[in-house]
């Protein structure tokens, strides 16, 4: 994928300086963590529970589109438990002898994220099942005839799963979770205080006005507003008097090539796909992955959870279809005749 300045994804070339910035803007507690208000609520309650038991808290799975908070909340819990925590992704424990390693190096209390975790290896799963629901490891010694299994005590820890898809996870590790939270699009003003929480942080003054269009087209996510931010504040200190001025933003923006609702290029191209090869769908993952050479994951992870949020497109059986919003947003005329589905929304 090309480098999008929208891109919810964390790219890995992005500068160890933006990195360090990104940490600092990263809200530390549950008072910082603006939004989620129904899992925060939930979260204080377990948490609550769980240190009165004086027990480490239930393993947590946390889902929903990229850039929404997963690995924040994960470190907020681990602050609000004062538990150590341990960061790692499916896809680096590749052998069950990994998972072993970093299992048993934990300490009571502690607390294992795992990021991407539908990206685990299934032989490594089934060794992560037993530990979760009894804190002990079955690994097999030797080969062969003389192989013997062995179970080894763990300490009683945590494991925080994050996932964009909790479709790809198999039901029996889904199960082994005692809380499941979708974190949800934010609304605009919550993206708005998530803003002015930022500038205060990065230490530039934005107007009230600036701040509300920039949330309207930050795609409802943080780590976007996040992003956004930065790059206005340097057009409004090359262009401006270092304040985020309305004008400001609105040019900025239209440089970077976002619209007013927060889409680039990439989106607009995907929709007037559909609408002029297609005359607004349905269209199959495949066919639309292959009209704007993207993957199908990327399609389906990244561009349709925003596009489905705010009425763009339509999600069918029968494939993928641009809505009138769609059609209107883009400035094309609807061809009445074919597309009876999409006709009878409109009456
Ligand atoms: N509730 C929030 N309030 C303020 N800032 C937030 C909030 N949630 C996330 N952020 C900011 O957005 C950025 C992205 O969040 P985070 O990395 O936790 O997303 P994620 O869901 O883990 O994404 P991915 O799926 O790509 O791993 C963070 O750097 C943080 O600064
Ligand atoms: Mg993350």
């Amino acid at each position: 994928m090309i480098d999008r300045i929208i891109s919810p994804i964390s790219t890995e070339n992005d500068e160890p300086k933006e990195v360090e910035i990104d940490n600092n803007l990263r809200p530390k507690d549950f008072s910082s963590y603006i939004g989620q208000d129904r899992l925060k609520k939930n979260l204080q309650l377990s948490i609550k529970a769980a240190k009165k038991r004086n027990e480490p808290l239930d393993h947590v799975l946390l889902y929903g589109p990229p850039g929404l908070g997963k690995t924040t909340m994960a470190n907020v819990i681990a602050n609000e438990m004062t538990a150590q925590i341990r960061i790692t992704s499916g896809p680096a424990i590749e052998r069950s002898g990994d998972l072993a390693s970093l299992l048993t190096n934990l300490s009571d209390g502690d607390i294992l994220f795992i990021d991407e975790i539908h990206r685990i290896n299934r032989n490594v799963e089934e060794v992560l099942y037993s530990a979760m629901e009894d804190f002990k490891l079955d690994i097999m010694l030797g080969k062969g005839p003389s192989a013997r299994s062995l179970r080894l005590d763990l300490p009683k820890f945590t494991i925080i799963g994050a996932t964009t898809r909790t479709g790809s996870l198999s039901a029996p590790l889904r199960d082994r979770f005692g809380i499941i939270h979708r974190l949800e699009f934010y609304t605009p003003l919550e993206i708005e205080q998530i803003i002015k929480r930022a500038a205060s942080i990065l230490n530039v003054k934005i107007d009230d006005l600036a701040a509300i269009e920039l949330a309207k087209r930050s795609r409802l996510t943080p780590r976007i507003s996040n992003r956004i931010l930065k790059r206005v504040r340097d057009y409004a200190e090359v262009h401006g008097q270092g304040i985020i001025t309305l004008n400001i933003s609105d040019d900025a923006l239209k440089l970077l090539d976002i619209d007013e609702l927060g889409l680039d290029t990439a989106d607009r191209m995907l929709l007037s796909a559909i609408i002029n090869n297609y005359n607004g769908g349905p269209v199959g993952l495949d066919t639309l992955a292959a009209l704007t050479s993207e993957e199908n994951t990327t399609i389906e992870d990244f561009f349709e959870p925003y596009l489905m949020q705010i009425g763009l497109l339509e999600r069918t059986p029968r494939g993928r279809k641009a809505t009138a919003k769609a059609y209107s947003h883009l400035g094309i005329k609807r061809n009445m005749s074919v597309n009876d589905d999409n006709q009878a929304k409109l009456v």
